[in-house]
């Protein structure tokens, strides 16, 4: 069965973001529930749905609706985080029977697109929060189209024309992953090359593509030159006018849209647990 809702949208006030209320994520949605949240979804760029109660399958189940599922990454103990669910990342500080459960910690992760170091990135990330730490953890994100919109003319300039090196050498924590090689010269760091302008197939809509800043390249200029215009758009894409912040609930489904989004994550305190399923929607190629 079926669920027909009277979906309501209600922006952040930020220039990103809204919440999408009168939706019970665990019912299957209706092709008309389901347009409705797409539409909303391409205009506030980041949606979150409070209170649901969601088992595994049913966060596929949803996540589905908008494209194939990425598997989550190998651990680095070469297994999945549930095995059941491969389609399902852990992300979370907690240690059982001293081994951590997911990924990314405690710590914080900085401004970074998910996965954009792979040829076809991610278009989508939805993440489920189980449990939340009362203070820190909480999630920012970027509005990348209206980083492009007001970009001063040299900037547009360089960002029209030329495609940034994403490295994959390191994650969004910025520790090394498995069998990567601690290179320091960004011209050398593997990883994809991307157009600094991307365009959103669905919106046509313009956003600056960046990644991660730490051993981005921008390939045709001098490493100097690239490092300086990378320092300006990246000083110019975190303006907080572009903002908005995900403060957790138990219960939040937050899904955002890594084509014209950024994000990041507070630090918490490593005695606070806080576990979150993530689920990624594959992507296209950015032109
Ligand atoms: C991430 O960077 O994908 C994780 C965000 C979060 O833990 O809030």
């Amino acid at each position: 069965m079926t669920v027909t809702t009277q979906l309501n949208v209600r922006p952040s006030g930020a220039v990103l973001g809204a919440d999408v209320e009168g939706v019970d994520l665990s019912q299957p949605l209706s092709a008309e529930a389901f347009d409705a949240i797409l539409q909303a979804w391409h205009s506030h760029l980041v949606l979150r749905f409070r209170g649901q109660r969601l088992d595994d399958p049913a966060l596929i189940a949803f996540s589905r609706r908008f494209g194939t599922l990425d598997l989550a990454p190998i651990t680095v103990t070469g297994e999945r985080e549930i095995p059941e669910f491969p389609e399902i990342n852990v992300i979370s500080n907690v240690l059982v029977d001293g081994r951590a459960i997911g990924s990314l910690g405690s710590y914080e992760a900085e401004w970074h697109t998910d996965m954009s170091y792979n040829d076809l990135p991610p278009m989508m990330s939805c993440l489920y929060s189980l449990e939340v730490p009362d203070s820190g953890g909480n999630t920012g994100f970027l509005n990348m189209y209206e980083a492009y919109e007001t970009l001063p003319s040299d900037l547009r300039q360089v960002v029209d024309t030329h495609r940034c090196k994403h490295d994959s050498s390191r994650n969004s924590a910025g520790e090394l992953r498995k069998g990567a090689r601690d290179l320091k010269d960004p011209r050398e760091v593997p990883g994809a090359l991307h157009p600094l302008a991307r365009t959103h197939p669905a919106t046509g809509r313009k956003a600056v593509f960046l990644g991660r800043r730490r051993n981005a390249y921008i390939p045709g200029l001098p490493l100097d030159e690239s490092e300086a215009v990378l320092d300006r758009l990246w000083a110019h894409a975190l303006q907080p006018r572009f903002q908005w912040e995900q403060v957790w609930r138990v219960g939040d489904v937050v899904l955002w849209d890594n084509r014209c989004v950024m994000h990041r994550r507070d630090a918490f305190s490593a005695s606070a647990r806080r576990i979150m399923h993530r689920t990624q929607v594959q992507g296209d190629r950015p032109f």
